[in-house]
C-alpha cells in the first residue's frame, strides 16, 4: 500500500478593515515613510480595532471561510491547532475558543507557541498526526494579534506587526502530494533577543511591569536579523537539497514575512526565481505565526497540483525551520 501524505485540502484568511500606514505611524512616533519602507519593506498593516475581539475573532473567520469553500462541516473536524503568540487568554486555548466560535465540538484543540515559526510547526505536527491515522481532517491555524503586544512608542518595533489569521485543512491522500519533508529548530541562545517579559508566571502583570511597558515585544533587531538571513536562507537550502531539488524545480517559495532583506537573502541563497517568491510584506506587515498561512491564502489562486512549495520562517526561541510540500489542487 502507498504511504498516507497529509495534504492541504483548503485555505481560508482574514485581514481586519483597519489599514494602518506609515503615514499614521509617523503622525505617532519619530519615524518616516522612506525609513520603513527601506529598512523593512512595509507600507501599511492591518489592526483589528473591534471591541472587544482578540485573535480568536480572526481565527474563527478563517475557518469558516474553509467551511463555506469545502462544505466540510464543523463536527467532521478531529484537531485544532493554532499557533500564536497573542492568545485571547493565557488559557484556555484560543483553539478552544474558536471552536466553541465555530461550533466545533468535541475535537481535540490546543495552542502552539513557536512564535512566528508557529504555523510551520502547527503544519508538521498535524502531518504526523494524519500520517499515523489518528486524525482524518485537522485544522492548522496561524494567528495574531500583533497590535496587542505593540508599543505604539518604539519606533523600533511598531512600524513592522500587523494582525491577521488564515488556517489550513490537513487531510490524508495516498498520492504523492502534501507534505514530503521538515526540517525545524530551536535554538535558546536567543531567548535574550526576542520575548516579552511580562505577563507570563516569570513576572505577572502588576502596576510596575505595566508602569514599565514590559507587556510589548522586546526585540534587539540586528541580532534577530543576522540570525533569521542565515539560519532561513540555510535551513531552506537544506530541505531542497537534501529532497535533490534545485531553485528551477521550486514552484513557489514562501517565506515568513519580517523584513523584505531577509526575504531576498532567502530568495538568492536557494536560487528561486524572484517572481516565484511571495512578498506581501508591504501591505501585511509581520503577522507572525499568521505570515506563512495567509501568504497560502493570498497566493492559492496562483498555485497547481502537484506545484512544488517551500515554506521557511524564523522566529522568537530562536525556532526556524523550513517544509517541502506538494500542493494538493
Ligand atoms: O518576525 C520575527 C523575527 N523578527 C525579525 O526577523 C526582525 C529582524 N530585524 C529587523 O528586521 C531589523 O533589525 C529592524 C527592522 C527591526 C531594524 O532595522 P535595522 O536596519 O536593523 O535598524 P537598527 O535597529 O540598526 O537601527 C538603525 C538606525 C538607528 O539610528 P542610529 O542609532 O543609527 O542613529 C535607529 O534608532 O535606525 C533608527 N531607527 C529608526 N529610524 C526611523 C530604528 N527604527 C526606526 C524607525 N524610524 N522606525
Amino acid at each position: 500500500m502507498s504511504k498516507v501524505h497529509a495534504v492541504i485540502t483548503a485555505v481560508g484568511g482574514y485581514l481586519p478593515d483597519y489599514i494602518l500606514n506609515n503615514h499614521e505611524l509617523s503622525t505617532m512616533m519619530d519615524t518616516s515613510d522612506e525609513w520603513i519602507t527601506t529598512r523593512i519593506g512595509i507600507k501599511e498593516r492591518r489592526i483589528l480595532k473591534k471591541e472587544n475581539t482578540g485573535t480568536s475573532y480572526m481565527a474563527a473567520k478563517a475557518v469558516e471561510e474553509i467551511f463555506e469553500k469545502t462544505g466540510v462541516k464543523p463536527e467532521e473536524i478531529d484537531v485544532v491547532i493554532c499557533a500564536t503568540s497573542t492568545p485571547d487568554y493565557i488559557f484556555p486555548a484560543t483553539a478552544a475558543v474558536v471552536c466553541e466560535r465555530v461550533g466545533i465540538k468535541g475535537a481535540l484543540a490546543y495552542d502552539l507557541q513557536a512564535a512566528c515559526s508557529g504555523f510551520i510547526v502547527g503544519l508538521t505536527s498535524a502531518t504526523a498526526f494524519v500520517e499515523s491515522g489518528r486524525f482524518k481532517k485537522a485544522l492548522v491555524i496561524g494567528a495574531e494579534k500583533m497590535s496587542s503586544i505593540t508599543n505604539y512608542e518604539d519606533r523600533a518595533t511598531a512600524p513592522i506587526f500587523g494582525d491577521g489569521a488564515a488556517a489550513v485543512l490537513v487531510e490524508p491522500t495516498n498520492e504523492e502530494l502534501g507534505v514530503m519533508d521538515a526540517i525545524l529548530h530551536t535554538d535558546s541562545t536567543g531567548i535574550k533577543h526576542l520575548h516579552m517579559k511580562a505577563g507570563g508566571s516569570m513576572m505577572p502583570a502588576s502596576h510596575e511591569t505595566v508602569d514599565n511597558k514590559l507587556h510589548y515585544v522586546y526585540q534587539e533587531g540586528q541580532a534577530v536579523f543576522k540570525n533569521a538571513v542565515y539560519d532561513m536562507a540555510e535551513v531552506s537550502a537544506e530541505i531542497m537539497e537534501r529532497n535533490n531539488l534545485t531553485g528551477d524545480d521550486i514552484s513557489w517559495l514562501i517565506p515568513h514575512q519580517a523584513n523584505l532583506r531577509i526575504i531576498d537573502a532567502v530568495q538568492k541563497r536557494t536560487g528561486v526565481d524572484h517572481d516565484k517568491v511571495l512578498i506581501n510584506i508591504e501591505h501585511i506587515g509581520n503577522t507572525s505565526a499568521a505570515s506563512i498561512p495567509i501568504g497560502l491564502w493570498e497566493m492559492e489562486k496562483k498555485f497547481k497540483k502537484g506545484d512544488n512549495i517551500i515554506l521557511t520562517a524564523f522566529g522568537a526561541g530562536f525556532t526556524w525551520g523550513a517544509i517541502y510540500l506538494k500542493w494538493g489542487y
